[in-house]
């Protein structure tokens, strides 16, 4: 009989509404993190994070409180990873809902309460940041009771500042979270130790040790990292048998096997111990060099043939756009950022670019904007690169006229319409939650980028919840910016990706002086070409500075011009020094001026240089 009592959960929440902060005083009051070794938000370890008080990467850390192993795993508030939130959700029993006083339920408190609810997890429902004078406690509790039906005694309220409320809510994790379901492993574990690489992966093994009850080895993947020393490193929670190093593993969606270097748990920091067993959270040191072949979501068995554990799905990227450097010469070092970022984001995809207008660059692919913001803020940061985007797409699914599927990456890659049979682009479902007030703005915006209206629900006598279907590439540049502003900052988002719908778009080539500037083509609607590249000629217009001749500024489809403007040269005053009269020899001077620009056109045709800025300013609407 085993006498552990373990307690696995996460916190969940809307961006900013605490969670790191909290998880700081779970840290502190547990004794787990010494407190002069105390950062503030020790979960959120990367810089870059900390500084914009973002989570990005999953952080889990063992505590101990009252004899109970305290499991925290903290989930990123962010609707680019979905999956990944969805993927911790399944490797606990219990969740605190944590919802900020000053703000209340929002939009990513739902949909990540609804996935915590999909995965059947105990919720304790908590009002945060009580301590300030503008916090409406009783309020946001009436929400939360509106949101999950409990009653008012049954929420916590605490300051994850102040700590009043903290030790009150830990006890209540130990009682109300229920423990996991801990099997007796297989006499002996993992069979067949060591790395047996002619093993194919899967295969049954020969079964021993077989009472009642035993099981043999499967643990889910939630997160992973990648360490030099010891390769991909698989955060797991082992839901059947146990694992210790040198065992051989099986990664059972990509086939992979490897052998477990290493074994340990989290404290916050990687701390080897002899076996990780059923109901534990931990680590596995796998030795693979990539990982993409340890997948989130995927299942790790041993050499026992297991069924994977439900809930695996392959991410694909959603959004693509092309990363240069302002500096020509600096092409290696972002290769090299880039190569070093991938080792750690199995979701981020690249490949070598080359525009005439950027130089040597990278087309990339994202899972959303966020990610996309992310990875060029770390690049900048980490890697004192300056760099230039090009418009972000998304990734369109192309028919081909003899079945075939391809996802284009660039505008480049839309073949022409005889070669292809029809062009799919990913559709989202949007749910906006904001105060009754602004729904007729925020409505208007939706229709506008071409959502379809579903429903609206309205959650009490203040606040609702509109819900759309709406394509992603709306969303791409300046929905998020556009809906604060006419929700004066209240509204707030969740999106999910629902599936690839038909679409009719063309490929927008803008010329400038007469030359293709490719890292300026977009794919856009049909019916809104004529209207964006009449707009992207104008903002060009007034980007480009003048130059020494007049720069032709087109907007062309298949090779049309259908839209034009002209930046005038730059005129310098050869007929200053005259005075009086003379006007022959002033229309002399200016022929002269004239006739050595024709020249210089011809000679300076497609070296006009275009500021980097335009090419995002461009695309704004
Ligand atoms: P993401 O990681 O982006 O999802 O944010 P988060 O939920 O981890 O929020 P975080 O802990 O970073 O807190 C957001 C802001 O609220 C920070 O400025 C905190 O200092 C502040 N904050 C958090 N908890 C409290 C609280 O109980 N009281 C007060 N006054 N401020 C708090």
């Amino acid at each position: 009989m085993n006498e552990r009592k373990i307690r696995n959960f996460c916190i969940i929440a809307h961006i900013d509404h605490g969670k790191s902060t909290l998880a700081d005083r779970f840290l502190e009051l547990t004794g787990t993190v010494e407190k002069r070794a105390m950062k503030a938000q020790m979960l959120d370890q990367m810089d870059i994070e900390r500084e914009r008080g973002i989570t990005i990467k999953l952080q889990p850390v063992r505590m101990q409180w009252r004899g109970v192993e305290l499991n925290l795993i903290d989930t990123p508030g962010h609707v680019d990873f979905t999956y990944e939130v969805s993927r911790s959700l399944a490797a606990v029993e219990g969740a605190i809902l944590l919802v900020d006083a000053t703000q209340g339920v929002q939009a990513q408190t739902m949909a990540n309460l609804y996935l915590a609810l999909d995965q059947n997890l105990t919720i304790i429902p908590v009002v945060n940041k009580i301590d300030l004078p503008n916090a409406q406690v009783e309020k946001t509790k009436h929400e939360i009771m509106q949101l999950i039906g409990c009653n008012e005694s049954e929420i916590f309220s605490i300051s994850g500042k102040t700590g009043v409320g903290v030790t009150e809510l830990l006890d209540a994790v130990v009682e109300k979270v229920p423990g996991p379901h801990i099997s007796p492993p297989l006499e002996g574990g993992v069979r067949g130790g060591g790395s047996d690489k002619s093993t194919p992966p899967n295969l049954p093994f020969v079964r021993g040790g077989t009472n009642e009850g035993e099981k043999p080895l499967r643990a889910l993947i939630f997160d992973s990292e990648f360490d030099e020393y010891k390769g991909v490193i698989a955060y797991v929670r082992v839901f059947e048998g146990k694992i210790k190093a040198h065992e051989t593993i099986h990664f059972l969606a990509t086939k992979k096997q490897a052998e477990s270097l290493e074994v340990g748990i989290f404290t916050p920091f990687l701390k080897k111990t002899d076996e990780l067993e059923s109901g534990e959270i931990g680590y596995i040191a796998t030795g693979l060099k990539n990982v993409t072949e340890c997948k989130v979501g995927d299942t790790i068995g041993g050499n026992i043939e297991v069924q994977q554990l439900p809930g695996y799905k392959e991410l694909k990227p959603m959004v693509f756009a092309g990363i240069f450097c302002k500096e020509g010469d600096a092409y290696q070092n972002l290769r090299e950022a880039l190569e070093k970022l991938k080792l750690s984001d199995a979701s981020l995809y690249y490949e070598p670019e080359n525009s005439k207008a950027l130089g040597f660059g990278f087309r990339c692919g994202f899972l959303g904007l966020l990610h996309l913001d992310i990875i060029q803020e770390r690049i900048k940061r980490e890697y004192g690169l300056e760099l230039v985007i090009t418009v972000p797409s998304v990734a369109y699914k192309v028919v081909m006229t003899d079945g075939r599927e391809i996802i284009i990456k660039s505008p480049q890659e839309l073949p022409s319409h005889e070669k292809r049979r029809e062009v799919l682009e990913p559709y989202m479902k949007l749910d906006i939650f904001s105060p009754k007030e602004y729904l007729g703005g925020i409505m208007k915006l939706s229709s506008e980028r071409r959502g379809i209206y579903v429903n609206t629900e309205y959650f009490d006598e203040t606040l609702a919840v509109v819900h759309y279907e709406i394509p992603l590439s709306s969303l791409l540049v300046d929905f998020y910016d556009r809906l604060k502003s006419v929700s004066s900052g209240y509204a707030s988002l969740n999106c999910e990706f629902v599936e690839y719908r038909k679409c009719e778009i063309v490929r927008l080539d803008i010329l400038v002086a007469e030359e293709q500037v490719e890292a300026l083509s977009t794919l856009v609607y049909d019916d809104e070409a004529f209207h964006v590249g009449r707009h992207m000629v104008e903002s060009l217009k007034k980007t480009i500075p003048r130059q020494q001749f007049v720069v032709k500024l087109q907007a062309a489809i298949g090779g049309k011009v259908i839209a034009a403007e002209r930046i005038s040269a730059l005129r310098k005053d050869v007929t200053a020094k005259l005075y009086g009269g003379d006007y022959t020899r002033k229309r002399k001077l200016l022929e002269k001026q004239k006739k050595g620009k024709k020249k210089m056109m011809g000679i300076m045709k497609g070296r006009v240089d275009i500021p980097t800025e335009s090419f995002l300013d461009v695309l704004k609407r």
